[in-house]
């Protein structure tokens, strides 16, 4: 590790303090009846840092995903974005602040083309700004830098002879990238992605990781779930285990899997997680 490595003095321990965090979240509980989903005490994401957000299935990774996007409401909780409260802000609106999350393609997304998604991710739509609502000219510019801001990134997540296709059409892998690309319209500051590799094909995963280490490069938080703990390992600077709607342990990829409770808490359950340092012979 050197000097600049911001996790060199960070504690391998549940809820550990950052050296500068972009989120920040205290006391996040959801239930839904009388099931625990979420119970985070608290939890940091280090700024320009990739961070996986592991845990068995069941663990509440994606109902925090929801809390921390504005898609779900919690019982309780305070959560903090470069140090502004996101607590009760739609999920348009903490996009506007610099933080999206992907979204899988659902049907009605699947009847619109590929470059109608991509419009649909864009921050400022027609009509959100009431300024340039009732100015056309100032709708048609906008429109056209909607349009080329898209075609820069379906070409750079080679969609772009897609373009006109019905989403619907793309296969899996390619709607993978695309749910990336439709997060990066709003040119946010922290993306989150729910299980980006799900159904992937090797060669696809392999550029939707480079995809995920282009954004950091480029100054982009991120935080991701995933289940593969080659591809955690690969890409992430840090890892936070999630069990039973609790963080249970924080560290860095080559160690994080060796800690007993996390052991324990992946052996409690059914997985297609593979434990072992090596991966699978
Ligand atoms: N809308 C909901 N209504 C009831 N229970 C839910 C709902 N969403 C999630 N849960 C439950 O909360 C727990 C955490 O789910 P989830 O956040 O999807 O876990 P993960 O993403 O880690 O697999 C699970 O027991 C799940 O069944
Ligand atoms: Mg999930």
């Amino acid at each position: 590790m050197t000097d600049t490595d911001p996790f060199a003095h960070v504690p391998h321990e549940p809820g550990a303090p950052k050296k500068d965090p972009i989120v920040t979240a205290d006391n996040v509980h959801r239930h839904f009846g009388g099931l625990t989903a979420v119970e985070v005490d608290h939890f940091e994401v280090q700024r320009g840092a990739i961070t996986a957000l592991i845990g068995p299935n069941g663990a509440g990774k994606s109902t925090f995903f929801n809390l921390l996007t504005g898609f779900d409401k919690p019982q309780s909780g305070e959560w903090l974005f470069n140090g502004h409260s996101l607590k009760g802000v739609s999920p348009a609106a903490v996009a506007r602040a610099g933080k999206v999350r992907t979204f899988q393609l659902t049907k009605a997304l699947s009847r619109m083309t590929v470059i109608e998604n991509m419009r649909l991710g864009a921050s400022r739509q027609r009509g959100e700004n009431f300024f340039a609502a009732f100015v056309p000219k100032l709708w048609a510019q906008r429109e056209e830098e909607i349009t080329a801001q898209a075609h820069v990134l379906l070409k750079r997540f080679k969609l772009y002879e897609k373009k006109d296709d019905y989403a619907g059409s793309l296969s899996g892998g390619q709607r993978k990238l695309l749910e990336m690309a439709r997060a990066l319209m709003s040119e946010p500051e922290m993306v989150m992605l729910d299980e980006p590799m799900a159904g992937v094909n090797p060669a696809l995963t392999e550029s939707l990781l480079d995809h995920i280490v282009e954004l950091k490069n480029e100054g982009v938080t991120v935080l991701f779930v995933e289940h593969d703990m080659h591809m955690v390992r690969r890409i992430s600077d840090w890892v936070v285990v999630m069990a039973e709607g609790r963080i249970i342990a924080e560290g860095p990829p080559s160690t994080v899997m060796q800690n007993e409770e996390v052991q324990a808490a992946y052996l409690g359950v059914h997985h297609d997680t593979d434990l072992s340092e090596e991966g699978p012979a």
